[in-house]
């Protein structure tokens, strides 16, 4: 249906050009580059049906469905779009997704994006120069972890993940809630689909806390990127924009707690990767032609929080995971993810069983699994007296 002609296919090459270049260049000196920047920039705006100013400062870019970067990837050169999965799991819990419903996004005050179209956020030419710092970063080993995972043959997770605003300590430094799908091992070949919110001042130039979704098929090295700002997402829904802010209306320590449903599963018959939000809400699909070993299945599930910590003057980082408190603070003040489901190889929902944790420095983030009450607790505060 859609067809990549060759200045697209250019532009891609150019694109992972740049990428490589900027790894050993600094890019400020190096003659031609504004002109190269621009020509991404452009690139990778694609001409909108309407545009919509978030008062967030967004700019949300309603693109045509067929129109959109994913289609500039040359492995979905001749991809025919889906507008819906061939199969839907069916999950234990139904009913653990009526809390999203209240939670939209700041851009959805000032209008909507058409059927037929998709929202984008618009990237400005920053986003370029700093998409390529960030996507030399996701390889660094900087990062910590306070998750649970499982291991087996998956083809699927549901999750609510509870919704926080941690503190962020430096702009190049941020704090995820989110699920990882995995496949191959941690290395070269390792495959990932991820998805959940962040705070990354970096990324978007504030502290909102704001969905996020990203991808590799190659441990971080050539391919992946956040959100729609690389091609290989392919986006059906008309509502949600993928990177987009949530609503400011945050859970309060010890308030109000609000959550939101993903889900994330194999389309048996096609390959493809579906996420949905909340009960119904497709967003698209990563198509399986972008993997190796998610193409078949993944081997981990994994759920909780991720910091990039680059601490200052030999201490840790202040920046916070979740709600900033530990997990035995427990519900209402810890942040949480519960009801988690997995999806086995003949399409059986079930409940993880014994589910293994990692807490890179739990004295900094911590993880406890409670799996009988359906809860998992994680975060922390980083930087305390038992973590200097
Ligand atoms: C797309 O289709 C053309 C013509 O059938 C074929 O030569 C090419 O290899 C296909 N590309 C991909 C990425 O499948
Ligand atoms: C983000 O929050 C930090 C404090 O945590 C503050 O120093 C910084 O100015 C904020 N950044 C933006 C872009 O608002």
């Amino acid at each position: 249906m859609t067809k990549l002609n060759s200045s697209f296919h250019f532009v891609a090459v150019l694109y992972v050009f740049m990428v490589a270049r900027f790894c050993y260049a600094d890019t400020s000196r190096s003659p031609g580059s504004r002109q190269q920047v621009e020509e991404v920039t452009r690139h990778l705006n694609k001409h909108p049906v309407k545009s919509i100013k978030s008062p967030d400062g967004d700019i949300i870019d309603c693109v045509h469905i067929s129109h959109q970067p994913a289609f500039d990837h040359p492995l979905l050169k001749n991809h025919t779009i889906k507008m819906k999965p061939n199969y839907y799991p069916n999950w234990i819990n139904k009913m653990s997704s009526e809390a999203s419903s209240s939670l939209t996004q700041l851009w959805h005050s000032k209008g909507k994006c058409p059927k037929g179209t998709i929202p984008i956020i618009r990237t400005k030419k920053e986003d370029v120069l700093n998409s390529v710092k960030i996507y030399r970063k996701k390889n660094l080993p900087k990062q910590q972890h306070a998750s649970a995972y499982t291991n087996g043959e998956l083809y699927g997770t549901k999750a609510s993940l509870n919704i926080w605003n941690p503190k962020i300590q430096k702009s190049n430094e941020y704090s995820s809630a989110q699920i990882w799908i995995v496949g191959g091992s941690f290395d070269a070949d390792l495959n990932t689909i991820e998805a959940g919110w962040h705070v990354y001042p970096e990324l978007y130039g504030d502290n909102n806390t704001r969905l996020f979704i990203h991808w590799t098929s190659d441990g971080y090295r050539k391919t992946g990127c956040y959100n729609l700002k690389c091609s290989g997402f392919i986006q059906t829904d008309n509502r949600i924009a993928i990177g987009g802010s949530f609503i400011p209306v945050m859970t309060q320590f010890g308030g109000v707690q609000y959550e939101f449903t993903l889900t994330i599963w194999k389309d048996l018959q096609s390959g493809d990767w579906w996420l949905q939000w909340g009960s119904e809400l497709v967003i698209g699909y990563w198509p399986s032609s972008l993997f190796s070993y998610l193409s078949e299945n993944a081997w981990m599930i994994q759920w909780g929080g991720e910091v990039v910590n680059f601490g200052s003057h030999g201490h840790h980082t202040t920046t916070q995971m979740g709600s900033g408190h530990f997990p035995k603070q427990g519900f209402g003040k810890a942040s949480y993810i519960r009801h988690i489901e997995i999806l086995d190889e003949s399409g059986n929902s079930k409940t993880p069983k014994d589910l293994n944790t990692i807490a890179d420095q739990n004295s900094c983030y911590d993880i406890s699994t409670n799996i009988d009450d359906d809860f998992l607790y994680y975060g922390g505060p980083g930087r305390n007296k038992n973590c200097p």
